[in-house]
């Protein structure tokens, strides 16, 4: 029998996410000094390497999954690591541009352990800022080897997480039950666009960089969204039940903000007569402790997490599918598992 999760290590980081964060941070960093001073310093405090007044700073910054992606994606088709680099630099700068503007949409104060940006200087530096990461990723793109190319794939990928964000709102605005609930093929669609399209546009991006056909760069993208609907399910799980301390994040703000988290559609979904309760309590909003135990009770933690076990083995069916190189390729394996694991 598996031990409650509470009483589980956290999963180690892997290795290759230090390796990858030391190849591309020079790059990431020779790109964020072109930014005007103040938008230098908010990206600079986003990635955890100042704090508010630019004073240098240990903190931990993100875990650098998607600069991770897009070097392995290199690797993954024969190319050498620092091929996929400008892709890395591209897909980390985006990431936090829509970190940056996500944390304002949700009116989330917390991340990365630290105020959000725009609780630390304002909401409209925050916003202009992530526009000044946003133009950022396009030109290190744009000058890259492939760059007309890269620069589509990011963009119809950036389409793509817009339209997730899109669906992400206005779900939050639909009831918790009858004909308007929202049904787990929209979650799953609204969470691929919002965070997969990210995920397997980073491991497209680091082959095609490395020369890869665009038929490989299609398939690594597509298992790339199978990991990013699994990555979000658990992001959505730590949303209820993580340790704001490890995340970073504030937890229950997904269910005081009405979003429509998997875990909660899969309790909701449950025959129990409970249900009727969760919906009441998931109305008032004021009583996230209770909600959470009873959204657990009714078996949505448990069906979440299969779910989320379910897309990550169709990312790796869609790897193991691909002529890729095999130390490579374990790497990803390694990361595919600890995403998924992380502190569940
Ligand atoms: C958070 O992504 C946003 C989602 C798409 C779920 P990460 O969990 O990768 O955030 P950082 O970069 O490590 O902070
Ligand atoms: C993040 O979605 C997706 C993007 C930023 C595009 P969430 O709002 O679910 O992620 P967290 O939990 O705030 O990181
Ligand atoms: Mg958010
Ligand atoms: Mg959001």
């Amino acid at each position: 029998m598996t031990a409650p999760a509470s009483l589980r290590a956290p999963a180690a980081v892997p290795h290759v996410l230090e390796r990858c964060h030391a190849l591309v941070r020079p790059a990431l960093a020779e790109a964020v000094d072109r930014l005007h001073p103040w938008m230098r310093e908010m990206a600079a405090y986003s990635f955890g390497w100042c704090e508010v007044g630019g004073a240098p700073s240990s903190s931990s910054g993100g875990k650098g999954v998607r600069q991770a992606l897009a070097v392995l994606g290199a690797e993954a088709v024969g190319g050498p690591g620092p091929a996929g680099v400008p892709a890395a630099v591209a897909v980390e700068l985006v990431h936090t541009f829509s970190l940056l503007h996500d944390d304002i949409m949700d009116g989330d104060p917390a991340r990365r352990r630290r105020p959000a940006v725009w609780k630390a200087y304002g909401t409209g530096p925050a916003v202009l800022a992530g526009d000044a990461l946003f133009a950022l990723a396009v030109e290190t793109l744009a000058a890259a080897s492939a760059g007309p190319q890269a620069v589509r794939v990011l963009s119809a990928a950036l389409r793509d997480l817009v339209r997730g964000q899109a669906d992400d709102l206005l779900f939050a605005e639909r009831p918790w039950t009858g004909p308007r609930q929202v049904r787990p093929e929209e979650y799953r669609l609204m969470a691929e666009h919002k965070t997969g399209a990210l995920l397997g546009c980073a491991t497209a991006l680091g082959a095609l960089l490395a020369g890869a056909p665009p038929t490989t760069a299609h398939a690594l993208d597509r298992a790339g969204r199978q990991l990013g609907v699994a990555f979000q399910i658990v992001d959505d799980m730590l949303g209820i039940w993580g340790d704001p301390e490890v995340s970073g994040k504030p937890v229950h703000a997904d269910l005081r903000e009405g979003k429509k988290t998997l875990p909660v559609l899969a309790a909701l979904a449950s025959p129990a007569p409970e249900t009727r309760r969760l919906a009441l309590l998931l109305e008032r909003a004021d009583a996230p402790e209770e909600t959470a135990a009873l959204i657990d009770a009714l078996g949505g933690r448990s069906t979440a997490l299969a779910q989320a076990r379910r897309h990550l083995a169709a990312a790796e069916t869609a790897l193991g599918d691909l002529p890729l190189e095999p130390g490579p390729v374990d790497a990803l394996h390694a990361l595919l598992d600890f995403l998924v694991r992380r502190d569940l």
